[in-house]
């Protein structure tokens, strides 16, 4: 039996991993959410829901106790590019709010899961194979609040015992919530556009290649990291994984096998181009293929037919 709290449940990753936790395990799966982001239909009618705010430690406390959680995973955060309008506030949710979690975790001895990603990774980071141990110099906020994360979670291992986990995630495809504010967001706007038959108008320039991953893969990365076997561990915050790399012309031309008739242009986001620059092309994933088995399911050609697929069904277009 496992008691968790998903902290986020609402947003695009928790409001998938809340269900495939419930559909896994037979303990309570919390969905916490603040005011304004309540859940919703399935999220809300198959298990618990509290108001979670990652800010309030002691609300964090209650709703761990009440349901004797021992594992958080904690998906509280503002995405890279609403983190460059509101920087003081990606700081404030992803440090502060952190380290609440970590006050909670190691005062109930809960296990923490919380997301790194991408933008940990800087301008002087090698971007092709990019190593699991390398520069981490990120000049994105979002990023700057990333490796703090890593390196606050490990401190709590290292000085507490607590057991954090996390992966590096790449941006993440998904056709059930929408991402909301990164720098990788067009490559799940574009299947939008060409489901719905229209243009698309691309913020990131032709050529810029960027980790992605399909939804489900990263589920089952949050899901096997937690299981792992921890003598098997020799990282923890974070590891690299990847599945797929491309730049806006490879997913376009994916679609077009689809959509012959699909038009794209493109019409960039200095500050998300200036992002997308700074991260690596492509992850060398091999520490956590060793370390604890990670294999990724999709490439780019059947996500992008399960995307279509779903999509048709979501937006009720033939
Ligand atoms: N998808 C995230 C972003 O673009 C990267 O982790 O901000």
């Amino acid at each position: 039996m496992k008691n968790v709290l998903v902290i986020g449940s609402t947003g695009q990753i928790g409001s998938e991993l809340t269900m495939k936790l419930r559909n896994m395990y037979d303990g309570s799966i919390v969905a916490g959410y603040i005011p304004g982001a309540e859940p919703k239909g399935e999220l809300l009618e198959s298990g618990p829901a509290e108001v979670v705010n990652v800010l309030d430690g002691k609300q964090i406390a209650e709703v761990v106790k009440k349901y004797r959680i021992d594992t958080i995973y904690n998906l509280a955060a503002l995405l890279s590019a609403v983190a460059e309008r509101k920087p003081l506030m990606a700081w404030d949710i992803g440090l502060n709010g952190l380290l609440n979690v970590l006050e909670v975790a190691r005062e109930n001895n809960c296990a923490v899961f919380t997301p790194s990603s991408i933008g940990s990774f800087g301008p002087s980071t090698p971007h092709d194979n990019t190593p699991q141990d390398t520069i981490q110099r990120p000049t994105s906020m979002y990023g700057v609040t990333k490796v703090a994360t890593e390196l606050l979670s490990d401190y709590y291992f290292h000085k507490f015992g607590v057991d954090t986990r996390s992966v590096r995630f790449p941006g993440l495809i998904s056709y059930t919530t929408l991402p909301g504010g990164g720098t990788t967001d067009y490559a799940v706007e574009i299947y939008y556009a060409a489901v719905k038959g229209e243009e698309f108008v691309c913020p990131i320039a032709k050529g810029t290649f960027m980790d992605m991953m399909y939804m489900p893969d990263a589920l089952k990365a949050a899901v096997d990291i937690m299981e792992a076997d921890p003598s098997r561990l020799v990282h923890r915050n974070s590891f690299n994984i990847a599945s797929m790399s491309f730049a806006p012309e490879h997913v376009y031309a994916e679609i077009c096998k689809t959509y012959p008739d699909f038009k794209m242009r493109y019409e960039v986001d200095p500050v998300r181009q200036a992002i997308a620059d700074s991260w690596p092309d492509k992850m060398d994933d091999s520490c956590a293929r060793k370390e604890w088995g990670w294999t990724p399911h999709y490439g780019l050609a059947g996500m992008s037919a399960d995307m279509i697929k779903n999509l048709k069904i979501k937006l009720g277009v033939e």
